[in-house]
């Protein structure tokens, strides 16, 4: 039995593993609305959902995933939807601390902490810092984030650089101005994966997804398990990238 168990798992693991997911975990609200929850506890599922699909893809051997948790624009939300989805986070990340020893996952950030809660911005910093030593598989966890101004905020250091006599103009190539995003260092995403039946990027990863291959699913972010992430690992495994060539 023990040993069926075993093999089981082995098989378990997908063939094809895209070394960098990127997931836009949305439908929360919704998933609450259809159970007559309050949408807070829609995203208090789906920080779960979060914490078994991170699980998965260190299993799986997926390198790097970055999850969309909270966007440049998500601030337009009721103030106590914003405060119930920063407490969840101030919870998951205290929680994440304790857990990181079992799953020695390197957590990273994308996104202009400052505006957080003081507190979630410290349980953020102390986060990064004791998971530096972790891996192979980091996560980036995109907070008060937007594709835009990842892209505002580059081009205003490189040029801060230039001015300052540190960087010229004619230096600026795709290399050099992604060593200016908050992705700099890690490989584009192979994997772009949308649940909550929407199909647009809502200002997610807007340099970076470039040449990624796109997964819509009509399953709320809570509902998202094992079994729906296997499935956008096999559509991915049946793509053909070409990168503009033939
Ligand atoms: C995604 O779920 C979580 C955040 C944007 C913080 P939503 O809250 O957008 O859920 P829906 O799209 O309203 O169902
Ligand atoms: C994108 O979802 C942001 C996150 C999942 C954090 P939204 O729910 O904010 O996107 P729109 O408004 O439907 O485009
Ligand atoms: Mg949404």
């Amino acid at each position: 039995m023990a040993l069926f168990g075993k093999d089981k798992k082995k098989s378990d693991i997908p063939q094809i593993v895209p070394r960098h997911v990127a997931i836009i975990m949305d439908g929360n609200g919704r998933w609450a609305k259809r159970r007559g929850l309050p949408r807070t506890a829609g995203h208090a599922a789906g920080a779960e959902t979060f914490r078994r699909v991170a699980s998965i893809c260190r299993e799986w051997g997926v390198e790097y995933l970055t999850v969309y948790a909270f966007s440049t624009e998500n601030w337009k939300r009721p103030a106590e939807e914003v405060s119930a989805i920063m407490e969840l986070l101030r919870k998951y990340l205290l929680e994440a601390i304790a857990e990181m020893e079992k799953e020695k996952i390197r957590i990273v950030f994308f996104g202009d902490l400052s505006p957080l809660p003081a507190e979630l911005r410290q349980l953020a910093e102390e986060t990064v810092e004791r998971s530096a030593k972790y891996g192979p598989c980091q996560v980036n966890i995109c907070l008060n984030y937007g594709g835009r101004d990842e892209l505002l905020r580059a081009a205003r250091a490189f040029a801060a650089d230039c001015a300052a006599g540190k960087r010229t103009p004619e230096e600026l190539s795709e290399t050099v101005f992604s060593n200016y995003l908050f992705s700099a260092g890690i490989p584009d995403p192979d994997l772009l994966i949308r649940p909550g039946g929407e199909e647009r990027i809502s200002n997610f990863l807007l340099w970076q997804a470039a040449y990624a291959e796109f997964y819509f699913s009509d399953v709320n972010w809570p509902d998202f398990d094992r079994e729906e992430l296997r499935k956008a690992f096999a559509a991915y495994a049946l793509r053909q990238r070409r990168y503009g060539g033939v």
